[in-house]
């Protein structure tokens, strides 16, 4: 199978307009602040951030609005993210995917799907699906 690959150029754009959704978090209660681009297999790029809520459970994470702005604008195929988290007055992390968003992605992408963690658009790690979700479940199991 063809593995996923994205240039430098490619990588930091994304690292940028994650980085750049952070500015759109609404985070007053965890003051922490997460932005997500995601790069659909058409060359579109949808981002998220996170969105919280007083009922602490019914908020969303940057990921997950990424995707579901994705999919509802009719993207189903995707090859990379790019994550960018850290406290509102704090310094940048890699900051991981949960678990949630993890099942949310691997509804719809292969283990090659690239997960960036990103503090700035030259500071990043590149992982896979694969990596950051062995064992996943996903629809397959459903057959
Ligand atoms: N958060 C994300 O948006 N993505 C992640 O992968 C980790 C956590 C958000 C959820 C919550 O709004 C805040 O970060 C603290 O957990």
């Amino acid at each position: 199978m063809e593995q996923n690959r994205l240039s430098r150029d490619s990588i930091g754009k994304l690292c940028e307009m994650a980085l750049g959704m952070r500015s759109r978090s609404y985070a007053p209660y965890s003051h922490f602040r997460v932005g997500a681009a995601l790069l659909a297999k058409d060359g579109r790029i949808f981002t998220g951030c996170n969105v919280e809520n007083a009922g602490f459970p019914a908020g969303c994470c940057a990921e997950k609005t990424a995707f579901a702005q994705a999919v509802s604008e009719g993207a189903r195929e995707f090859t990379a993210i790019a994550i960018s988290g850290g406290p509102e007055d704090g310094a940048l992390q890699y900051c991981p995917p949960c678990g949630v968003c993890r099942q949310f992605m691997s509804e719809f992408c292969r283990g090659d799907f690239l997960i960036i963690l990103t503090k700035t658009p030259d500071d990043y790690e590149v992982h896979t699906l694969d990596e950051l979700m062995p064992m996943r479940f996903t629809p397959k199991n459903l057959l």
